[in-house]
């Protein structure tokens, strides 16, 4: 039984929790709910243990929504103590999330566009790419890879880089990107070096670009300000909320080096 506590608060139940590779987990979590609500680009905070060590949530993006099964799931690498926490979790066991929170990717129907993610940021645009029909992805890893399969049959073409030439072309996957021109829109997740890049390569070309943000959250709800992040308005900077204006910003707005 799946219960509502209040208002984006849930008690969901842990399907499954498996790892992908080395240090990286999927945990897929039944809450219909969250399914029903959410869209590619929005994020849970996750209660990873009952009591007060670790006392925050952990923000984790949400990588595939299952609505009909009221299913979503992420993926997580471990960091410290929550994400190693979180491996512990069973399934059948209850799980505190608050969802979906965030706003979201935005869609442009009929537009031709190309994801790029890079290490954990490979794992919320999934959901995107589903949703896009005309779509390819860009993927680029360390070494170990996760979800190439289910990124081949959501994209037109799949490019991938490792680090290691492990797997795919060896190198950064903004390495490559050989047209970045022939798309409308690029949406970009990742490590801020590499969203930089991605962000400098379609200022070049007179491409729309929108970045996926990470920063240090408290609340997740818009109260408690921890999250502020430099926003651009006109010539002015203003400081936003990456857990509600965000995490999702035009490439333009963001000050990446922030
Ligand atoms: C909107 C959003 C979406 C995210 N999506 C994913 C995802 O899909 N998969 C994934 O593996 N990680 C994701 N992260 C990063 C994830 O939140 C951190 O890796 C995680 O909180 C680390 O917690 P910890 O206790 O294991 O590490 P610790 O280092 O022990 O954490 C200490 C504190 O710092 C915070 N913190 C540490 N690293 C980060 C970080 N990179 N971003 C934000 N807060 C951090 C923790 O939340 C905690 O409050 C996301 C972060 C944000 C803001
Ligand atoms: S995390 Fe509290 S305002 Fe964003």
């Amino acid at each position: 039984m799946v219960g509502v506590e209040k208002n984006m608060r849930y008690i969901g139940k842990i399907v499954e929790n498996r790892k992908l590779c080395r240090d990286i987990f999927e945990m897929v979590i039944e809450c219909p709910e969250i399914a029903q609500e959410a869209k590619p680009g929005q994020f849970l905070h996750i209660r990873v243990k009952a009591g007060i060590d670790p006392l925050l949530r952990r923000p984790i993006s949400i990588s595939r929504i299952y609505r009909d099964l009221g299913h979503i799931s992420v993926v997580y690498q471990i960091i410290g103590k929550g994400t190693k926490e979180m491996t512990l979790l069973r399934k059948g066991e209850d799980i505190d999330v608050m969802g979906p929170l965030g706003n979201g990717f935005t869609l442009f129907p009929g537009k031709k566009c190309a994801v790029i993610g890079g290490g954990m940021g490979v794992a919320p645009l999934l959901e995107l790419a589903s949703k896009l029909s005309d779509c390819d992805a860009y993927i680029g890893f360390r070494c170990s890879t996760f979800k190439l399969d289910e990124y081949k049959s959501l994209c037109k073409e799949l490019f991938i880089a490792t680090e290691d030439g492990s797997t795919g072309s060896r190198g950064y996957v903004t390495d490559i990107i050989k047209d970045i021109g022939e798309y409308d829109i690029v949406y970009t997740c990742g490590p801020k070096l590499m969203m930089q890049k991605v962000k400098e390569l379609c200022e070049r070309s007179s491409v729309q670009c929108f970045v996926s943000i990470e920063e240090r959250m408290g609340c997740g709800i818009g109260a408690c300000l921890v999250c502020a992040c430099r926003i651009k308005e006109g010539d002015a900077w203003h400081y936003k909320k990456a857990c509600t204006d965000g995490p999702v910003f035009e490439a333009g707005e963001v000050d990446l080096y922030d």
